[in-house]
């Protein structure tokens, strides 16, 4: 385990069963319908592209970079687009690959402007959900895991762009961003 990490709270394994169990639920509600699966860089990179494995019917990938956070770990609440999609949503069945859902504020801007953009339909997949610490209503149609207020990285979640790449997802010890 690397040394700023204060305990495991997802093991790779445990990850990678519940991205199976996602995928399969997915491909049923999105047989026959060529969905077009958004990635939130950077923190959803490593979901994104072990769950499109795991949904075996027809899709397409895109990508976009949203920003709602500095280096701090609180919501700021401004939202920007850093990277837009690269092909119309007009009419296509969206899901959105989120690595977690915080305050909301960054999922409730973007599902809005998709459907503004007139998509068919916009969901969202989140692998982590964080219900205690919503500024906005706003439920993810698939969530992994119910996760406590409390920051954690790994698996594409960063502090500070470091510990993407761990194959699991931790709690930071708190003398690191103190
Ligand atoms: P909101 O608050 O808009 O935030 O729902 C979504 C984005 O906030 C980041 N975030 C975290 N990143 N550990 C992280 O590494 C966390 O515990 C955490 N909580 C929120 C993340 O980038 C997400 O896309
Ligand atoms: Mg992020």
């Amino acid at each position: 385990m690397h040394n700023d990490i204060k305990h495991i709270l997802f093991t790779e394994e445990q990850i990678q069963n519940r991205i199976g169990e996602l995928g399969a639920r997915i491909a049923q509600d999105y047989a026959d319908k060529n969905p077009l699966v958004i990635c939130v860089l950077k923190g959803a990179v490593l979901f994104m592209s072990d769950l499109v494995k795991r949904i075996e019917v027809p899709l397409e990938m895109d990508f976009m970079a949203i920003s709602s956070y500095g280096v701090s770990t609180k919501s700021s609440g401004v939202v920007r687009i850093l990277k837009d999609l690269e092909t119309g949503v007009e009419g296509r069945h969206v899901l959105i690959v989120e690595d977690i859902v915080d305050t909301g504020l960054t999922l409730s801007y973007l599902r809005d402007s998709l459907l503004r953009r007139d998509a068919a339909s916009v969901r969202i997949v989140t692998l982590f959900n964080k219900p205690s610490g919503r500024k906005i209503e706003i439920t993810p149609d698939y969530s992994g895991f119910e996760v406590p207020d409390e920051f954690i990285v790994g698996y594409g979640l960063d502090y500070a762009e470091k510990y993407r790449n761990l194959p699991y997802v931790g709690v930071l010890k708190p003398e690191i961003y103190s």
